[in-house]
This record gives structure tokens, sequence and C-alpha cells, in this order.
């Protein structure tokens, strides 16, 4: 997963831990944690592209990804252990 998240483009606006472009993946994680329905939602969002959540920065559509591997990227962000 870490490797099609480089692929995919994700890491040019995201860190795994601290805000960059983009909230850390560990941030998102750590938001979400406990949340049954975060996944669907977060590679509903992957897909369709998000602003509003995390400040004034648009994260973009991401034609570029299925739509199961959105939902793995999701499932594999949201797994990540806390920041801290
Ligand atoms: C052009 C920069 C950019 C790229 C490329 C990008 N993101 Fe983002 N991403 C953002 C920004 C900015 C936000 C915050 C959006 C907001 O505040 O709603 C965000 C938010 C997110 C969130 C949290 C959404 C939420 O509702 O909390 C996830 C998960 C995410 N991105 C995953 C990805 C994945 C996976 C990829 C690669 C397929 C990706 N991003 C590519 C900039 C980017």
């Amino acid at each position: 997963m870490a490797q099609l998240s480089q692929e995919r483009g994700c890491m040019r606006c995201h860190g795994m831990v601290t805000k960059f472009v983009g909230p850390g993946f560990q941030q998102v994680a750590d938001r979400y944690r406990g949340d049954a329905t975060a996944t669907a939602r977060l590679s509903a969002k992957i897909m369709q592209g998000s602003v509003g959540t995390w400040g004034n920065v648009i994260m973009p559509r991401q034609p570029q990804v299925s739509a199961a591997e959105a939902s793995a990227l999701a499932g594999w962000v949201l797994a990540l252990p806390p920041a801290h």
C-alpha cells in the first residue's frame, strides 16, 4: 500500500505523520479511529476530492485511482498506528 500511495501520487501532498499540503495519514487515522463508516467515506473522498475538513486547501479528485484502490488506500490509512 505504501508503494501504491507513491505510484498514485498521494505522497506529493501527504506525509505519513505531519501535515504537508494535506493532513498526515496518521493524523487522518487518529481522527477517524473507531468510526466504522470511515473507510467508505474516505474512499469516496479520495476519488471525488475533498475540501473544508482539514482547512481550505482542496484535494482534487484522483481519477487515476480505481474504486478498489481507493477503498484499499482508505483502509490502509485508517489502520495506521497513532501518531504519538
Ligand atoms: C494535490 C494534493 C493532494 C493529493 C495529490 C492527494 N491529496 Fe489527499 N488531501 C489533500 C488535502 C489538501 C486534503 C484535506 C482536504 C479537506 O480539508 O477536506 C486531503 C485529505 C485527504 C484525506 C482525508 C479526508 C477527510 O475527509 O478527512 C484522505 C484519506 C486523503 N486525502 C487521501 C489521499 C490519497 C489516498 C491520495 C492518493 C490517491 C491523496 N489523498 C492525494 C491533498 C491531496
